[in-house]
């Protein structure tokens, strides 16, 4: 069965899916996204994800294509035109098509609205074969990572690199040495004192809706994290190092920049938090 897109109001196959030359997203990369995870059928944190991108329309005075209400009726349509269980669902929204001009359109332009569906693997079952090498990069993205823009060069170079050095993520590193966050990851460690960490929240790097649920489910569980800062000399030094992500759940990183993180295979706490996450969706690891 081929597959279908929306595209500003309109259902079409997905080969056909197209917006305008002049589209702003385009144009200037002047628009956001969401990647949203499909479990069995289900939206893993959607009230997550659709309250993040409200905020990154705001704060880029982009307005809203429509409702929640509506986009969720959106994605229900694609959920059953693509006959998708276990996918992901993408979202964009630009400041629209408008003569190329940098400051922004008139009132009135309508912001474009993509969605599409596609299908992945269902949930990995194997920690050891769903963990992976990262390296370090320098951070070079502009100061409000927070906000979830289509505009990703930095972390597209930073995530090329990975790949060609066999590595599955780049880890990036400010200019002061301090970790930011992955090319499209969270980042976490148990730091060599045992301590469970993630850093602060800041315009520095994406409010993770993952890492926003994984915090739930460890105060819920009465397991202590600390949400501070960490140099990349402390990741090195770590006893786990693990991703997190719609699409990566919990990924443990076993080498970084070559070197094995503690023994080289996913460590206890990695387990724990990703049979918590699986657990949450209804899933789990294969023993
Ligand atoms: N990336 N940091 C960055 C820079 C990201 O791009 C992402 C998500 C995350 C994790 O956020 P969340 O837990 O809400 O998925 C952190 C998505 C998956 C992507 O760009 O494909």
């Amino acid at each position: 069965m081929s597959r279908v897109a929306y595209v500003n109001g309109r259902y079409v196959p997905h080969r056909h899916a197209q917006v305008h030359v002049e589209d702003r997203g385009y144009q200037f990369a002047d628009g956001v996204y969401e990647v949203v995870y499909l479990h069995q059928g289900r939206l893993i944190d959607a009230d997550l994800h659709l309250q993040r991108l409200a905020r990154s329309l705001r704060e880029l005075r982009i307005p809203k294509p429509l409702g929640d209400t509506a986009l969720r009726a959106i994605i229900d349509e694609l959920l059953t035109r693509n006959r998708i269980a276990n996918g992901l669902i993408y979202m964009q929204v630009t400041r629209g098509v408008a003569r190329r001009e940098h400051a922004f359109p008139r009132p009135g332009t309508r912001p474009s609205l993509v969605v599409t569906l596609r299908r992945t693997p269902a949930f990995p079952k194997n920690l050891e074969g769903w963990s992976g090498a990262a390296i370090t990069v320098p951070d070079q993205r502009w100061a409000r990572c927070d906000i979830k823009s289509v505009g990703l060069l930095p972390n597209v170079l930073a995530k090329q690199a990975a790949r060609e050095q066999g590595a599955v993520e780049a880890i990036m590193v400010d200019a002061d040495g301090t970790v930011t966050e992955g090319s499209s990851t969270t980042v976490w460690m148990v730091d060599s004192a045992g301590v469970l960490r993630t850093r602060t929240l800041s315009e520095r790097v994406l409010p993770g809706c993952t890492r926003a649920a994984l915090a739930g489910e460890l105060c819920d569980a009465g397991i202590g994290f600390e949400q501070r800062p960490f140099s990349a000399a402390e990741l090195r030094a770590a006893r786990e190092i693990f991703l997190t992500s719609a699409t990566s759940f919990v990924k443990p990183m076993v080498r970084l920049d070559g070197a094995p993180v503690g023994d080289g295979t996913p460590g206890p706490v990695a387990r724990r938090l990703f049979e918590m996450l699986a657990r949450r969706m209804g899933g789990g690891l294969n023993r």
